[in-house]
C-alpha cells in the first residue's frame, strides 16, 4: 500500500488546521494537529509551574517527558480532541495562557526529539495529513504533498480573536491576540531546532483573501495521483 503524507506548515493562524483536517476528512486519511501536541506538554508544564512567560523550567521539562502522555480521540460529531494523561485537554490548551508560553516549550531540544520521533511513527503505516511547523522540512522530509499556507497578518489575528471570543468572549483583545501570533512567529522563525521554515519543494498557499472553501479546492488540485 502506497502512504500519502501530506505536511501542512505555516505561521500561527493562518488556517492550516481548517484546511489540513479538511483534507484528511475528504481523502480518508489520519489528521494530527502538531501544535496540539506542543500545546499539551506546555500545558503540563504550567500546572507543574515549570511554564511562565518570562520562566521556562528547561530542566525540571526536559526530565519529565516520560509523565507526559499525549494522545487524541474524536468525539460524538467527529471533531479531534486532544488527551494529556488521559484527560480531555482541548478546550485547555487553547487559551492565550498556553500560547504565551508554548512557543519557549517548543523550542527545547528533548521536547521536539520526543514530539518529532512520535510524529513520524504515526506516518509509518497510514496516510497523512499533519499540520505544524517543521512538517515538511524535518519530520516528513519525503512527504509526497507539501504545502506552506501564508496569510495577511491582520487576517490572522481577526481570525484566531473570533475563535477565543467564541470560547470565552471578553478574556482577550484584538491587540494582545495579534501581538501574541507575530511573537509566537518571530520565536517559531527564530529557534534553533527546526525553525518554522518553507520547504524549498512546498507550495505556497495564501489564504488572505480566499474563502475556506476555495483554499480546500486549490489544495486538492494539488493532491498527487488525483
Ligand atoms: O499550530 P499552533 O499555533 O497551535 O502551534 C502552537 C505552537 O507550537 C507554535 O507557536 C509553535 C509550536 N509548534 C512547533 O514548534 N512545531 C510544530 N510542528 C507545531 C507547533
Amino acid at each position: 500500500m502506497t502512504l500519502i503524507r501530506i505536511a501542512v506548515d505555516g505561521y500561527a493562524s493562518t488556517g492550516k488546521s481548517t484546511l489540513a483536517k479538511r483534507l484528511a476528512s475528504s481523502l480518508g486519511f489520519l489528521y494530527i494537529d502538531t501544535g496540539a501536541m506542543y500545546r499539551m506538554v506546555a500545558l503540563y508544564a504550567i500546572r507543574q509551574g515549570w511554564a511562565a512567560p518570562d520562566a521556562i523550567n528547561a530542566t525540571a521539562i526536559n526530565a519529565s517527558l516520560d509523565k507526559v502522555n499525549l494522545a487524541f480521540a474524536r468525539d460524538a460529531g467527529g471533531k479531534n480532541r486532544a488527551i494529556l494523561n488521559g484527560e480531555d485537554v482541548e478546550e485547555a490548551i487553547r487559551t492565550m495562557e498556553v500560547s504565551r508560553v508554548v512557543s519557549s516549550v517548543s523550542s527545547l531540544v528533548p521536547v521536539r526529539r520526543r514530539l518529532v520521533a512520535q510524529q513520524q511513527a504515526m506516518g509509518q503505516s497510514q496516510s497523512l495529513v499533519m499540520d505544524g511547523r517543521d512538517i515538511g522540512t524535518v519530520v516528513f522530509p519525503d512527504a509526497e504533498l507539501k504545502l506552506f499556507v501564508t496569510a495577511d497578518a491582520d487576517v490572522r489575528a481577526t481570525r484566531r480573536f473570533a475563535e477565543m471570543e467564541s470560547a470565552n468572549p471578553g478574556a482577550v483583545s484584538l491587540a494582545e491576540v495579534k501581538a501574541n501570533l507575530l511573537q509566537r512567529d518571530q520565536e517559531d522563525r527564530e529557534r534553533l531546532d527546526s525553525p518554522l521554515l518553507q520547504a524549498q519543494d512546498a507550495l505556497v498557499l495564501d489564504n488572505s483573501s480566499v474563502s475556506p472553501d476555495e483554499l480546500f479546492e486549490q489544495a486538492m488540485r494539488l493532491v498527487p495521483s488525483r
